[in-house]
């Protein structure tokens, strides 16, 4: 049966990078078999110029009916004055909870090719491959009451809420746990226990939960301790899971163990594992519409695509495999080393790689 995947390439580098993802699947559909239909859409600040809103209707019903997603990335400066529920970014936060996508899975692997593009020592970071697992509809984005309200005195005040139900910690911690199980077999919950109580309950259900996973040794972090050791040595993790803000910062900073930013796709999962896929960079308007942004992201959440919704292994390890083999040939974009080539070369040469 043909899968339908919605394609939002958004703004900035979006469309850039997602051009280059497109060439990927489409190189699956016509070499190998692969029966999907691409059907576009617009999100984020391309929506807003197109239909005055970030996440339009017509999007909406495209991305409910399909089989998985794939994003480029919103925002930019053209839309920052605009009022917070107005902007590109509201049109992505609407996807993750219209679609329900609790579980933001946020692989950090580091390619053995690109150990010196990393800003660490190479012994720190070479082999490192951790699993970020961030709640991603629900704390501190989406908590009520929110806004911006003025005093009796005058004064104005903003005000947001970190909000946790035990359900929504205990399905996220599944997902970690069921993803431990297929890894290292250790998960580390990353919280702020001692200071906010919505994160003590998630300590506390999160515990509970690794009492139906013997095989998984399970630890817990402050958030501040967390960050620090993910700099001073990265490799004792292996499943991170933790609160939406928390995963947010964390990824960024995990992003850079690898050696770019450029480098690390998502998957963003419902409890059936339809999902979002899209890389963890923003949209980059300063470099957007220079073909020289790095597409490897994007065509990696391809092969998560594949792998996690779609059910095509082969075709996610094929698209892997030919990653490693341009890192391995040397092929680099400007984030990652020298004489480098631009977006549409990269996205050339990992088709190439994927028909020899
Ligand atoms: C991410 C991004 C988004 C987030 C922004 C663009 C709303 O930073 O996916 O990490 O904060 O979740
Ligand atoms: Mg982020």
């Amino acid at each position: 049966m043909t899968k339908t995947i919605a394609i939002l390439p958004g703004d900035g580098i979006g469309p850039e990078i997602i051009a280059e993802a497109v060439k990927v699947l489409e190189t699956l559909q016509h070499s190998f078999g692969l029966n999907v239909q691409l059907e576009e859409g617009f999100v984020g600040g391309a929506a807003i110029d197109a239909t005055g809103y970030p996440l339009p209707a017509e999007t909406l019903a495209l991305v409910k009916k399909a089989d998985a997603v794939l994003l480029g990335a919103v925002g930019g400066t053209k839309w920052e004055s605009l009022e917070i529920s107005r902007r590109p970014e509201k049109g992505l936060l609407g996807l993750r909870s219209e679609l329900e996508l609790f579980a933001n899975l946020r692989p950090a692997i580091l390619f053995s090719e690109l150990a010196n593009a990393s800003t660490l020592k190479p012994e720190v970071v070479a082999d490192l491959d951790i699993l970020i697992v961030r709640e991603l509809t629900g704390g501190i984005y989406f908590g009520q009451p929110r806004g911006i309200r003025t005093l009796d005195n005058g004064e104005r005040q903003g005000f947001n809420t970190l909000v946790y139900s035990e359900s929504e910690i205990e399905r996220i911690a599944r997902v970690a746990f069921d993803s431990a199980e297929k890894r290292q077999k250790r998960v580390c919950s990353v919280d702020k226990a001692n200071v906010l109580e919505a994160t003590e309950l998630w300590r506390e259900v999160v515990t509970r939960v690794s009492e139906d996973y013997p095989n998984v040794k399970l630890s817990h972090m402050y958030v501040d301790n967390a960050a620090m050791q993910l700099v001073r040595a990265p490799k004792q993790f292996d499943v991170i899971v933790t609160t939406n803000m928390f995963g947010d910062i964390l990824s960024d900073l995990a992003s850079q163990l690898t050696g770019s930013i450029g480098m690390l796709p998502s998957a963003s999962l419902d409890a059936h594992n339809k999902g979002m896929y899209e890389p963890i960079h923003g949209s980059a308007p300063d470099i957007a519409g220079q073909n020289i942004a790095n597409p490897l992201a994007t065509i990696l959440s391809v092969a998560m695509m594949l792998r996690y919704s779609l059910n095509e292994t082969k075709l996610a390890d094929k698209i892997e495999k030919a990653v490693k083999q341009v890192l391995r040939d040397g092929v680099r974009t400007l984030d990652i080393g020298k004489n480098a080539v631009s977006t549409s070369e990269m996205g050339d040469a990992v088709v190439a790689a994927l028909l020899k």
